[in-house]
């Protein structure tokens, strides 16, 4: 439904905000953001993203745009009476170069992160993979927001003094400023099991049984209890979350605020109870609120017998300026504050110094990851796959000498599309941010080499046991389906391909055609589909196989051509479950019988190494 809808054609020309080589907005019919007595901005998995999106209008808005815009909307709750709180649930870190190609690593984040009054943040994944991105985070982001650093289910082994402590506090209670509304709020991560050893995740299932939650909540003065984490909203952490909490408290209103699977989504638990989870990449702005909550902590006297309804709302905001200037009623003199400004320019300032403009080739074509089906000339797993892995291994000494190979990689290590243009020093980070080696195992009979990509894509046990493990070998946002089936509606299956039968799904996608309209978020939610706040047409959305396999030396498709004998080369990331699926084919190896490739060349070095050899192009690039 639209409230009111905005049309605005005007040039828009952002003096000094954004980042200086970031397009321009493209004006799009709005929907308004719902305000009510309680206001959300929500924040997920960023991954370093502060700079915005530089080559898509739509996500233009850099981390000093959305300092300005909370600014303005906190102004504008003041102004009417109500309260916004700030919500951002973490993998702050690794996916972008500021991040990444920054010695140490953390060096501009932690510091561009802290510009924002955040109220409540918590830890993601990506925070706990290496041990010194979690100091990090204890050094630097608990402390830039202490007060609102919550760590519900997650330790860490003090680095000084060797003690295992919660990395924040476990829970807080506030009133809220203008309204007087007493929320309890808790701070999870999900049953993560790939951390560093230097921090502790507990279950969730167990965290709701020690005594501090149980005693946490054991409080009739609450009129809200948040829970926001880095946790999918439809995963069985949160419904455990909500049907302990509901047994404690049959009728307060309980928000959820979710990230993990780099989606848009919705979901409503019961009719006082809702999960909002907010996208990825610094994309999505998530707006919740909620009206009708108790205020008993601010009036008693005025608490009517009759209680009102509680109502909930959402909105997804793209990420530009155009949006943003909309929403906080602001145009392009009023809108940035010399905060935001000076943010905008420390992000431009560590781009600069980063080099990140640094250009290796012109990409020809666009290359994307799930918008295209796959294979396709335009899936970027296709070109790695057919490209890139197979012209740079075959400069290895061993393909030369007449070596044969096989290349597996999980497509969940490619992180982000391409686009026709620059490919730059920020392209090769956005795409493949992951530093692990490449790693082999030499002399693999071929018979049982070629088997393991086909464990590895197929249902069966080694699928069971990564789900297990919660580890997932796609990308976020098609792990996203296996809560959401419908989100494939151009599901493709991979089993044909690797021998195991099935079929199943078309390959080519019914579009509305809305022609006027940007291509983008068309969110379909527990609410409808009215939640995005700029009208879109539809973006199709293909599965996409766990790994993506080559062959080096020789032809696969040629039976004639086939080897005795390969080296099986990965990914170091995926090497247990490599060894896993090896051994269920009986071939017993162990991480003592593995290498790495060339000095430890990673997938990143190998991608930028074909770029500068393929797509070398001098001056500009071809429009
Ligand atoms: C973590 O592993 C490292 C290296 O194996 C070891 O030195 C260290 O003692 C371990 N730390 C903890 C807290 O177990
Ligand atoms: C912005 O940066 C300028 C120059 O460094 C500084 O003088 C000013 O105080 C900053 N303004 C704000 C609001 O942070």
């Amino acid at each position: 439904m639209f409230k009111s809808t905005a049309f605005l054609f005007a040039s828009l020309r952002a003096a000094s905000c954004a980042q200086p080589e970031a397009q321009q907005p493209i004006a799009a019919p709005l929907r308004e953001l719902p305000w009510a007595q309680l206001n959300f901005l929500h924040t997920t998995d960023i991954h370093g993203w502060w700079g915005g999106h530089l080559q898509e209008a739509s996500f233009s808005a850099d981390w000093g745009d959305y300092v300005s815009f909370a600014k303005h909307m906190r102004d504008k709750a003041d102004a009417e009476g109500v309260d916004l709180l700030v919500v951002d649930t973490g993998d702050r870190v690794e996916g972008n170069a500021i991040y990444d190609s920054s010695k140490p690593r953390g060096k501009f984040t932690y510091e561009i992160a802290k510009e924002q009054h955040i109220d409540l943040i918590s830890s993601g994944n990506h925070e706990l993979y290496k041990a010194d991105t979690a100091e990090g985070e204890y050094y630097h982001t608990v402390r830039d927001f202490q007060g609102s650093y919550l760590a519900s289910n997650l330790d860490i082994y003090d680095p000084r003094t060797g003690y295992l402590e919660p990395l924040a506090p476990r829970y807080k209670k506030f009133t809220t400023k203008n309204q007087g509304i007493r929320v309890l709020a808790f701070g999870f991560i999900f049953d993560f099991t790939g951390n560093a050893n230097n921090t502790v995740v507990t279950r969730v299932e167990d965290t709701v049984n020690e005594d501090w939650f149980k005693e946490a909540l054991k409080d009739d003065d609450l009129d809200l209890i948040v829970v926001f984490g880095h946790v999918d909203i439809r995963s069985p952490e949160y419904a455990i979350l909500f049907s302990t909490i509901r047994a404690a408290h049959n009728d307060l209103p309980i928000q959820f605020f979710g990230g993990h699977s780099h989606i848009r989504d919705y979901k409503i638990f019961d009719d006082k109870s809702v999960a909002l989870e907010s996208g990825r990449y610094m994309e999505t702005l998530g707006f919740m609120s909620i009206d009708g909550l108790s205020t008993g902590g601010k009036d008693e006297s005025a608490a009517t017998p009759q209680k009102p309804v509680v109502t909930f709302s959402r909105r997804y905001i793209d990420n530009n300026l155009f949006s943003l200037r909309h929403h906080s009623g602001k145009d392009e003199k009023t809108f940035p504050t010399q905060y935001g400004l000076n943010v905008s320019k420390a992000i431009g300032d560590a781009r600069d110094s980063l080099d990140l403009t640094k250009k290796y080739g012109c990409a020809p074509r666009d290359l994307w990851i799930s918008r295209r089906p796959y294979p396709h000339k335009e899936s970027i797993l296709s070109w790695i796959e057919e490209e890139v892995l197979p012209d740079s291994i075959a400069e290895s000494q061993r393909i030369k000498s007449g070596g044969k190979a096989l290349v597996i990689q999980n497509t969940g290590a490619i992180r982000f599309d391409v686009f026709k243009g620059a490919f730059t020093k920020d392209t090769k980070f956005l795409v493949s941010p992951f530093t692990s080696p490449l790693r082999l195992i030499k002399d693999v009979p071929y018979k049982a080499a070629s088997q393991v990509i086909k464990l590895l894509n197929n249902g069966g046990p080694i699928l069971l046991e990564m789900m297990e493990a919660n580890a997932f070998l796609q990308p976020p946002e098609v792990t996203a389906a296996r809560f959401r089936p419908d989100l494939l509606s151009f599901a493709q299956s991979f089993e044909s391909q690797s021998g195991g039968g099935g079929g199943g799904g078309g390959q080519s996608p019914m579009l509305a055609e809305v022609p006027a309209l940007i291509p983008g978020y068309t969110t379909h939610d527990d609410a409808g589909i009215d939640g995005d706040d700029t009208v879109h047409s539809k973006i199709a959305f293909y599965n996409v196989p766990n790994c993506i396999q080559s062959a080096v030396g020789f032809d696969s498709n040629n039976k004639d051509e086939e080897p005795q004998t390969v080296d099986l080369m990965y990914n170091g990331f995926i090497q247990k479950w490599i060894l896993m699926a090896l051994q269920y084919i009986g071939q017993k190896y162990t991480s003592d019988d593995t290498e790495v490739y060339a000095q430890g060349e990673s997938f990143t070095d190998i991608m930028t190494g074909w770029v500068e050899k393929h797509w070398a192009s001098e001056g500009e690039c071809p429009k």
